[in-house]
């Protein structure tokens, strides 16, 4: 989830049944196609925001579809107390797509719980120390421990009365800065290409640093990839567009295309630590998202997602530094529109005037693109139109 949906929300009224917790677009949603979303008030909007980057295949995917309702007439669940085919077939096709020495993998079914249990395993191999690095900006979720390390959560809506491991946050990018990792570093956690920060990408210069300081100390090193990994970035994994390779990489939001699921995707090393009874979860794995998994994968492959991400996204970046929109940052469909106007009066004026959804970010003049990975280059020819006519 986002903590930032800006400006465009309406206020909840008394009879709402819904936790007041969620500022929401004026954008009554009853039907998707592709990368379009139909209103109940007879609109077209286009869906440059993905539900949070969730949508990877967009919507209404016709092989995706197929296969959770075969799945749901054959077998709708068993828990992992029971072994069964689509769960391994999910878990093997992960660790081919990935492209990465992935050893084991851990499904569950949000992106803060695989955090938290990254962080379990962190802590299991590294016992005894204490502390955990996270980066200014951050954003990892909303539970006692991910939470922990989100940026800016203890002021705004952390809640709980203490952090249950040591915090330290420092800068990002800043090689210098990592000096603070210590043979009192558990483990650093960090998103190679920032989400709710303002899709802002780290580089291989700074994670390569960041992964020697790491092996110098022996802290765990942690990539959340929830937001910037399973294609979004172009490549399987930022790891891969980076060239470096993390002890745990956590991944939800695409994953599923909309079904809940996540994974810990563990390397050797965590791999070996992992043990019987250490980790658990109901739902996690499930035969649903087993074939969510799978049919999400088989598409992108099938249809070339990736190379349509790298194509498109350097689109966007060659046409639509338009108007308003002064740069670019980012990666792959995580791409920051660094803009001279507050985001998120572009955002409303994008969804009022042009029926064009876009997401704003943590930084105040990002507005944050995170669309399927079927987006088309005559789809960001509106975006750039529009915002030429908002320039
Ligand atoms: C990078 C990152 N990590 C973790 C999370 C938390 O995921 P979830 O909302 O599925 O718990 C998010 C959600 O926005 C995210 O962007």
């Amino acid at each position: 989830m986002n903590a930032h949906a800006s400006s465009l929300e309406t206020s909840h009224t008394a009879h709402d049944p819904l936790a007041p917790v969620f500022a929401q677009y004026p954008l009554p949603v009853v039907r998707g196609e592709g990368v379009w979303l139909y209103t109940a008030d007879g609109r077209r909007v286009l869906d440059l925001y993905g539900g949070h980057a969730v949508a990877a295949l967009g919507y209404g995917h016709p092989a995706w579809t197929k296969a959770l309702a075969e799945q749901a007439r054959t077998m709708n669940f068993q828990s992992n107390a029971v072994p069964m085919d689509v769960r391994t077939r999910a878990a093997n096709k992960l660790i081919a797509f990935s492209k990465l020495p992935v050893q084991s993998v851990f499904f569950v079914n949000s992106g803060a719980e695989a955090n938290e249990n990254a962080l379990k395993m962190a802590f299991t191999m590294n016992s005894g120390r204490t502390e955990v690095i996270a980066l200014e900006q951050s954003f990892h979720g909303r539970t006692a421990g991910a939470g922990a390390l989100t940026w800016g959560a203890a002021k705004k809506w952390y809640g709980f009365p203490r952090t249950p491991f040591d915090v330290k946050f420092i800068a990002r990018r800043d090689v210098a800065a990592l000096s603070q990792i210590t043979s009192a570093t558990a483990a650093v956690v960090v998103e190679p290409i920032q989400g709710v920060g303002g899709a802002f990408d780290l580089g291989a210069e700074y994670l390569k640093a960041l992964r020697k300081r790491c092996d110098e100390t022996g802290a765990v090193l942690i990539f959340d990839e929830v937001q910037c990994g399973f294609g979004r970035c172009g490549e399987p994994f930022a790891a891969n567009l980076y060239g470096v390779l993390p002890d745990m990489i956590t991944t939800a939001k695409a994953l599923g295309n909309g079904f809940p699921c996540s994974a810990l995707l563990m390397m050797k090393k965590a791999a070996d630590a992992v043990k019987m009874d250490a980790l658990g979860t109901t739902f996690g794995g499930g035969p649903m998202a087993d074939a969510a998994i799978e049919a999400t994968i088989d598409a992108i492959e099938s249809e070339d997602l990736l190379a349509n991400v790298r194509r498109v996204s350097a689109y966007i970046r060659k046409t639509c530094i338009v108007g308003p929109i002064t740069g670019h940052q980012g990666a792959g469909f995580l791409t920051g529109l660094i803009s001279k106007v507050p985001a998120s009066q572009l955002q409303k004026a994008l969804l009022n005037d042009h029926n064009i959804l876009a997401g704003t970010s943590g930084d105040p003049n990002v507005l944050r693109l995170l669309p399927p990975f079927t987006l088309k280059e005559a789809e960001v020819d509106l975006l750039s139109a529009a915002l030429k006519k908002l320039g």
